[in-house]
């Protein structure tokens, strides 16, 4: 029987209650599907640095990096000051790990928890492949006169031809798989980043026309898109983007789908060990309730098995979802949903197994 070694990270506020049912729904999953998960957990989070005075150990990534795949839930404590946590933890295991992709679908399941007006499942099902490891997260810049009349503060966005070139090809190869409308967005701002986008234009047109003729390519700036996102979009199959345009555009995506609830994402290396999570933060005031939405982290359990070859599995966890979130959800927000944290993650789990 195939078994999985699985890295589990439930951090902060809500992430351990939600990965807990993200736990619970694979566990339905694998005997059906035939194969075996072996977990290990990591308490990395706000908690064990408030008491070591660490973000992550120096153990931390060379003991992740022998798991294919890390399921994470969330980081954010509110007695930690903002920027140590995310860039300690979250970044730079995406970063160390070469998790230069970071893939985020957004699917609208229920027409019922759309914000927008006339739309429904047929309309929103596309997927966002944001550049993970480059841009303005690398945190290249500085000071200059610092806390001075005269002060500069410069922070840079690092485009390699080699980190653009990787995700681009990814995106054009996921594009082809999926195989839905067989277009490729580039969204970026080329009429003022005129020297990144510069080359993220070429590096995708050269890329396209000779090794994806299959794939049709489009162009638009990031403003236009967020405009479309909510007027038609309808007209997006994939998307590929920088990492600071995606991470902007992805929470307008988890909007129209339904929210933080549901949004959920992986961060790719495909040749080492990547990381799936809920999109939405800790929640911090929601933990210990019961009453937090579980199925961002479920889905990307179900991206996690998709990722590992599972992909009926997978395919049999989203289905799961989509007919909770049709049949017995009266909201996805947390402390709406007409059910509790464990419910949902026990009615999902039984969705499964059926
Ligand atoms: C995300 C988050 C992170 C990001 C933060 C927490 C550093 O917003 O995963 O989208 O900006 O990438
Ligand atoms: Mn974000």
């Amino acid at each position: 029987m195939k078994s999985y070694n699985v890295a589990v990270v439930g951090g902060d506020g809500t992430g351990p209650e939600v990965v807990r049912e993200a736990v619970k729904v694979l566990d339905a999953a694998a005997p059906k599907f035939g194969f075996k998960l072996n977990y290990t957990h990591f308490d990395f989070g706000g908690e064990r640095y408030l008491r070591t005075k660490e973000a992550l150990p120096d153990s931390a990534v060379s003991d992740l990096r022998k798991f294919p795949v890390v399921l994470l839930g969330a980081i954010g404590h509110p007695d930690v000051k903002p920027g140590i946590l995310e860039k300690g933890i979250l970044l730079r295991l995406r970063f160390e790990l070469e998790q230069y992709i970071n893939l985020r679908p957004v699917k609208l399941y229920d027409e019922r928890f759309c914000p927008l007006k006339d739309k429904k499942p047929e309309h929103i099902d596309f997927v966002v492949v944001r550049e993970n490891n480059e841009g303005l997260y690398t945190g290249s810049g500085g000071f200059v006169f610092k806390g001075t009349p005269n002060e500069i503060a410069i922070q840079e966005s690092v485009n390699t031809r080699r980190g653009v070139e990787r995700c681009l090809r990814y995106a054009f190869e996921y594009c082809r798989k999926r195989n839905k409308r067989k277009t490729l967005m580039l969204c970026g701002k080329t009429n003022v980043l005129t020297y990144a986008f510069d080359l993220w234009e070429r590096a995708f047109h050269e890329i396209g026309a000779k090794d994806f003729p299959d794939i049709k390519r489009e162009y638009a700036h990031v403003d236009a898109t967020t405009m479309w996102f909510v007027k038609n979009p309808e007209w997006f199959d994939v998307i590929v983007t920088d990492n600071m345009f995606g991470d902007i555009i992805t929470d307008l995506g988890a909007m129209i789908q339904g929210g933080m609830g549901i949004a959920a994402g992986g961060n790719i290396n495909p040749a080492g060990t990547s990381m799936f999570e809920p999109i939405g933060g800790s929640a911090p005031k929601y933990t210990g309730q019961n009453v937090i939405n579980p199925l961002a982290a479920i889905c990307a359990g179900g991206m996690m098995l998709d990722y590992l070859g599972e992909s009926k599995a997978g395919s049999a966890i989203e289905q799961a979802v989509i007919k909770i979130t049709r049949e017995k959800l009266k909201t996805l927000a947390a402390g709406k949903m007409g059910y509790g944290t464990t419910q949902v993650g026990d009615m999902v789990a039984g969705g499964v197994v059926d």
